[in-house]
């Protein structure tokens, strides 16, 4: 195999939750030539608290690329081939270093993280009634979910913080910017950047300005001189200053749900896709309206493709936890011992027998944003055993999407016809069987299940100055599709429906309670 037979190639760092990966693309075809993963730790040092390390975030990244490359070399493939990178990423996980010794200040604060319960309390309270400035600027309900309340909480509780901005050597990123200005050199001439989806996740951005608001930043005490410059998701942010692919522009830039909707080619008004992750986000573009829902969902920037490009936007339903709910029961339970045989053991139960697993780890998102809800696991007999419980942690999933898809169709009006769908846990047959049968519609999954990075690779080859990947509609290949029928009766469906809903009510207030 030789380049020229290839042509130009692109990279996708893909920074989740529970792993990094690096995969590499074929510009022409948009075939995945060789990547790799590794699996990330969370430290949950308090009831509620999620943190991560972002310098083992950051060597993940190193690693996976260098391992990817040796791999592509194992393959015949010229790695001098590669003719940029894009990055996609956890969204929100907030991050402050120290920009002279590139160190971290404090542990990466993660989306799913739920310390700033009390901040959330305490800041509702000052936000009138009649003027929620905080969602008409920024679209999303204020929640721990988003960075600037974890950011107004390590402000307050980090001497180490608090002082490095008083002596003006912090600087604030959510992973992108953490990601992209190490890579670019860090100490030595890292760009500090992000781009307008991952800001948009801050609650600093406002959304239809495109640019970090006063108002914002003081109602949440956020120094404005620690926030990164923003940028379009697809332009050279730097060059890569380390490793392998050392010089190799960094030019795309996505959270990681906006990536995914990008990798589906999801570019038309009234087009979604669902990803199963950690958490589930179900995104639905609306062009370059600015959709409010009035029913739970979240107003956010969908991309951006390019510096003069319009910004498109999408109402989100995300759900905070989908594929965390299997690790746990691999890690907390240990009645699993890998992700994946989760769906041999629903298969052997073949139902839930009546268990209903409501996993509110992290309070409940979209569409009840409620934080005091806690998990549980109820209807369990003498009979229930742990097939039925993993039976249950996968419906569980299904149940959540039908809770966002619903608040999804109320407020788009059409009801969508099939659910486009990507992520880790569409490799389980019997979760995306289920899933159909749950939403009473067809499930469709792409050949090439890693969406979220295709879009990263898009976005960083289609950028200005790398033009090595084109994203008018007719240069864009078909994607083969995987199809799940229902198979079950609506009024079953219904039925298992409405327990579900009486099990989520039992779950609410257990934290305040
Ligand atoms: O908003 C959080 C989301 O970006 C996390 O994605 O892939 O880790 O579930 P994931």
């Amino acid at each position: 195999v030789n380049d020229e037979f290839l042509g130009p190639l692109v990279g996708a760092v893909d920074q989740g939750t529970s792993s990094t990966r690096f995969l590499v693309f074929n510009s022409k075809t948009a075939e995945l030539l060789s990547h790799h993963q590794v699996e990330l730790k969370q430290q949950f040092p308090k009831e509620g608290w999620v943190e991560q390390d972002p310098d083992e975030i950051l060597q993940s990244v190193y690693e996976c690329i260098e391992r990817t490359c040796e791999k592509l070399t194992e393959l015949n493939i010229d790695i001098s081939a590669i003719k940029a990178i894009g990055v996609s990423n956890q969204r929100e996980t907030t991050v402050v270093w120290d920009k002279y010794t590139g160190e971290p200040l404090y542990n990466a604060v993660v989306w799913l993280d739920l310390r700033t319960q009390g901040t959330v309390e305490t800041l509702s309270k000052r936000i009138p009634g009649n003027n929620n400035f905080v969602k008409s600027k920024t679209g999303l309900p204020l929640s721990t979910y988003f960075s600037a309340v974890k950011l107004h909480w390590i402000l307050e509780n980090v001497r180490d913080v608090k002082q490095a901005v008083e002596e003006e050597r912090a600087l604030f990123g959510t992973i992108d910017s953490w990601l992209i200005w190490s890579l670019t050199g860090g100490p030595n001439g890292g760009v500090h950047c992000t781009d307008v989806t991952n800001a948009s996740r801050t609650m600093l951005f406002n959304i239809h300005s495109l640019e970090w608001d006063i108002e914002l930043c003081e109602f949440f005490e956020i120094p404005m001189t620690i926030l990164p410059n923003i940028r379009s998701s697809s332009e050279i942010y730097g060059l890569m200053k380390a490793g392998a692919l050392e010089g190799v522009p960094l030019s795309g830039c996505l959270g990681d749900q906006s990536a995914a909707l990008v990798g589906q080619m999801c570019f038309q008004d009234g087009q979604a896709k669902n990803t199963y992750g950690t958490g589930c986000f179900l995104l639905c573009n609306t062009g370059q309206k600015c959709v409010f829902s009035d029913h739970g969902l979240l107003t956010t920037v969908a991309y951006k493709l390019g510096r003069d490009k319009p910004v498109c936007y999408a109402l989100e339903g995300s759900v905070a936890i989908a594929g965390a709910v299997v690790r746990w029961l691999r890690d907390n339970l240990g009645i699993i011992e890998s992700s994946e045989e989760i769906e041999n053991l629903a298969k052997e139960a073949g139902t839930s027998y009546g268990c209903y697993f409501v996993p509110a780890f992290s309070g409940l998102y979209a569409p009840y944003w409620e934080p005091s809800a806690r998990g549980i696991i109820c209807g369990l007999t003498q009979f229930t055993n742990k097939q039925h419980i993993a039976f249950a942690a996968l419906e569980a999933v299904c149940f959540q999407t039908r809770e966002i898809l619903d608040a999804m169709n109320k407020d788009c009006g059409i009801p969508l016809s099939h659910l486009q769908v990507d992520g880790g846990m569409t490799n389980n047959k019997i979760l995306m069987q289920l899933q159909a049968d749950i939403l009473c519609i067809p499930v469709v999954k792409p050949s090439m299940p890693e969406t979220t990075a295709l879009g990263a690779a898009m976005a960083a080859g289609a950028a200005e100055g790398v033009g090595v990947w084109s994203l008018e509609p007719e240069d864009l290949s078909a994607v083969t599709m995987e199809r799940f029928e229902p198979q079950i009766n609506e009024e079953e469906s219904e039925i298992r429906y409405a327990t579900w809903k009486k099990a989520v009510q039992k779950s609410m207030g257990w934290a305040t309670g």
